[in-house]
């Protein structure tokens, strides 16, 4: 088997460590780099990591690398191909993502400028909270082009979505496609009108009360987690998203996913980073795909990307 690329996870918290852990396990990297500002904890979970191959099976070699905020330790990331910036805190139960967009922007800014340093060409995907805003952000302190950098965030409230459906149907997850659009916020915007079970419309299954009660349950699909872990927030749904869009990213597969992408006229709605569906590649965003939506979906975009638009304006200053 060919392993090609470097992939760099930033942040060793279980977020950024079960994304590498999932990275090294497809077995299609030469290297997965972890880092953290913890001395010694992206090392020591790095030498884990690898100590697991013989038993899991793969040769990605996983390399553990502590950093500084000024910039120490970064040469190890150098000239990755893709890098995840899960750095940053989690939530407590009761706070909302927008929260901790004071202390998360100067930590998010701080890790974009870094990697851009050591690799101008690596496309970034960020999972950093609030997730939308962290991403334009990262776009702005690395200066690279828009299509470079995306959020991760619609693969992940989108499985959620299809976790629920197939739970209250009884039927498999494999069974269910669901859709989620907007921001990874208050104003996410489920799309019942694109969920089927078997090829069939969810709306032709279950009533309008119930699938409310599923999109409900999907915007708070993080804050339920939170609540119950009582210390951070989810990480397995969220880390098998960010990995398999950067596994999109190295094999430049041009699959279609929802993500957090730079729109620039889709949907009427342009200038803004949003959860849309778009086309994964080597240079990150081959293109926003636009498809059919109910009026109102559409008019649910608008409204989410109005709010994010007035909340990414803010980012710059921070
Ligand atoms: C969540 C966080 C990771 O939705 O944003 O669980």
């Amino acid at each position: 088997m060919s392993r090609s690329g470097k992939v760099t996870v930033v942040g060793s918290g279980f977020y950024g460590s079960t994304t590498a852990l999932r990275l090294a396990e497809y077995d299609i990297f030469e290297t997965v780099v972890l880092t953290d500002i913890v001395e010694g904890k992206p090392e020591g979970l790095a030498l884990d990591m690898n100590q697991s191959r013989s038993i899991e099976g793969f040769e990605t070699k996983i390399i553990g690398a502590t950093t500084t905020p000024e910039g120490a330790g970064y040469e190890a990331t150098a000239n990755s191909d893709v890098v995840v910036i899960t750095a940053g805190l989690p939530r407590k139960p009761g706070m909302s993502r927008m929260d901790l967009i004071g202390v998360n922007a100067g930590i998010v800014r701080g890790v974009a400028e870094n990697i851009a340093k050591h690799s101008p060409k690596a496309v970034i995907i960020v999972v950093s909270n609030p997730l939308d805003e962290m991403t334009a952000l990262a776009q702005l302190a690395t200066g690279f082009p828009q299509h470079q950098v995306m959020g991760q965030a619609g693969m992940l409230d989108t499985a959620r979505f299809t976790n629920f459906v197939a739970e209250k149907l009884a039927v498999p997850v494999s069974s269910v496609k669901t859709l989620t659009l907007g921001s990874h916020g208050d104003t996410m915007v489920p799309v019942p009108s694109r969920c089927t079970v078997n090829g069939q419309a969810l709306t032709s299954l279950l009533s309008e009360a119930d699938i409310n009660e599923l999109v409900d349950r999907t915007r708070n699909g993080g804050a339920e987690v939170v609540a119950l872990l009582k210390t951070g927030s989810a990480y397995y749904a969220p880390s098998a998203a960010a990995a398999r869009m950067a596994k999109a990213v190295i094999e430049d597969s041009g699959e279609i996913m929802p993500v957090c992408a730079w729109v620039d006229g889709q949907y009427g709605i342009s200038g803004v980073y949003l959860g849309v569906e778009a086309k994964i590649g080597r240079s990150g965003i081959v293109e926003v795909v636009e498809t059919a939506l109910t009026e109102s979906e559409v008019a649910a975009l608008k409204v989410a990307a109005e709010a994010v638009r007035i909340k990414q304006a803010d980012v710059k200053d921070l």
